[in-house]
Formats: C-alpha cells, structure tokens, sequence
C-alpha cells in the first residue's frame, strides 16, 4: 500500500501554559501542504517490523516514528503483530517544524487501517496516534484545523482560500524539547491572533489570514538563530508574501502567496542561499 505523508505548517502557534506533565497546552492553527513523503508499507505474510528510510539521519526500525507507529496500531487492535515492512522516502527536511516524522507515523496507521480492512474511523486512528506524538492526529485526519491541548484536540476549520506557498528551511538544526524549555524561562511578549485567523478563515479571507500568522517560538529562538529565521522572513515579504511566519519549533519559514508565479520566484530566490526550499499549495 502506498502512502503520501503531508507535511504541515502552523498559519499560528500559541503556547498557553506548562502542564503538570511535562507538556504544553497550545492552541494552533495547522495546514496540511503538498510537500510529501512516499511510504510503502506492506503486510509481507512473516513476522516482525522493518523500516526503512531514505535518510542516514533517521533511525531504522521501531525507534523510527513510522515502526512506533505500527507497533502502537497492533496494541490499539489487541492483536500481535504481523511482519510489517515500511520503506520511506524522505523529501519533508528532518527538523524542521513541518511534523515529518509525525506524517509518516500518521500514513502508516491510515496504511495499515486500509491493509486490515478498516477497523478504526478516521477519529479513533487519529487516538492511536495520540500515544505516537503530540502532531500526529493532525496528521492522520489533515487539512486546516485549530489544534489545542498537547495538539490532539482538533477542531476542523474552513479551508485556506487557493494560495502558493514558499517554504525555506535554513540549515541549523532546532531541539523542540529545548525550545520548550527556553519558553518556559521567558515571558511571552506577543501573540498570535487566533480568533482573527479563524474569523478570517471563515470569511474566506486570505489577506486577513496572511497579515495575522505568528508563532510564539519566533521570539523563542536564540538571538543568532533569531536573525536569520527574521532575515528570511523579510525576504519573502520583499519578494510580495502576503504574510510570512515561521512553523512549528522551527526553524522552517514560509510565505503565503496570491499566486503560483509570485511563489516559484521567492522560491528561486530563496534557493540560491537555502538548497531546502519548497515550492506547496495548501491541501
Ligand atoms: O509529543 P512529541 O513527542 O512530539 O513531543 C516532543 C517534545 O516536545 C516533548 O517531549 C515536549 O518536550 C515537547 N512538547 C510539549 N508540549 C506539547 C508538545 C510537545 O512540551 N504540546
């Protein structure tokens, strides 16, 4: 069975408080782009996981979040697991704020979910992934939603009206759980305006979405790392975004753009400094 694994964006990222276990309530509001992942996953009659991936920088096997992902679908079936062979292209950059290795976890449990004649809807899959990662019932059910608590409680929103999007991911690694941590030792001086976002999407107004994405992490960042997130961001605004934010922990930023030519120019641009640049529609 192949599987597409879609990449994320956050249109806005708020971080309400910690809590009591480790985590941080969020309220976010996420958006499933074309830039994918190819996964293969296939039920081989043995027995045992296998995952194998495209990149040297992922580990292989149950500790990768693809194998978590089908050892947690066997326990929510109460079933031992069969032998399960995941092969995983990689092309959404590791690291990076798009919920990659939350996507493939998320498309192997809808690959599995096919394989074993749909045992879960699309809401109880999304509860599997749960015990996976914090992004990953996003992933599973996709599109435009408001993500709250540790990210798992989803609201379905209206879709982003048609736009391109340039995505720019500088070459500095970024820790989430580090991130977090800085957080926590700092006031958070501005943040998102989430209702407006969401009266905006409503009104299917894409300026409106455009000029109110923000991320609280953007002030999160160290100051070296800041800058060159800041820098890129100027860009796209130079080259005609409409709005340009960074995603998830980062260091990943994005431009929204009203047309596709206005987006692959920002995305030549953008190249000729950073090799992972991406040209994605909303989907
Ligand atoms: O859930 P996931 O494993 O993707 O989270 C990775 C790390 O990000 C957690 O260990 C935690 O440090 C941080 N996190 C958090 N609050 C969230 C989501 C993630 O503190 N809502």
């Amino acid at each position: 069975m192949e599987q597409e694994a879609l990449a994320k964006l956050n249109l806005t990222l708020d971080v309400l408080g910690r809590r009591p276990d480790g985590y941080h309530d969020m309220k976010m509001v996420m958006q499933s782009i074309s830039l994918t992942d190819r996964l293969t996953v296939l039920l081989n009659g043995g027995h045992g996981l296998r995952v194998v991936t495209s990149s040297h920088f992922l580990p292989q096997g149950e500790k990768n979040l693809a194998g978590k992902a089908a050892l947690a679908f066997y326990a929510a079936l109460e079933r031992e697991m069969p032998g399960v062979d995941v092969t995983l292209v990689k092309r959404i950059p590791i690291c990076a704020g798009m919920a990659g290795g939350s996507s493939d976890a998320a498309a192997v449990l809808r690959a599995l979910n096919e394989l074993e004649g749909t045992p879960f809807t699309p809401a109880q899959l999304a509860r599997v992934g749960e015990t996976v990662g914090s992004d990953v019932p996003f992933c599973v059910l996709g599109g435009t939603a408001l993500a709250e608590g540790r990210g798992e409680i989803l609201t379905p929103l209206p879709a982003l009206p048609p736009c391109w999007l340039a995505v720019c991911k500088p070459e500095f690694p970024i820790s989430t759980p580090e991130l977090f941590n800085r957080l926590d030792g700092m006031r958070v001086r501005r943040r998102p305006d989430t209702e407006g976002v969401l009266a905006a999407l409503e009104a299917g107004d894409l300026a409106g979405v455009a000029r109110r994405m923000y991320n609280v992490f953007e002030d999160v960042l160290p100051p070296r790392q800041s800058a060159r997130v800041e820098a890129i961001r100027s860009e796209l605004i130079q080259l005609g975004a409409m709005g340009a934010c960074m995603t998830g922990t980062g260091p990943t930023v994005f431009g929204l753009f009203e047309t596709k030519a206005g987006a692959e120019e920002a995305v030549e641009k953008l190249k000729q400094d950073h090799r992972e640049t991406f040209l994605a529609r909303p989907v």
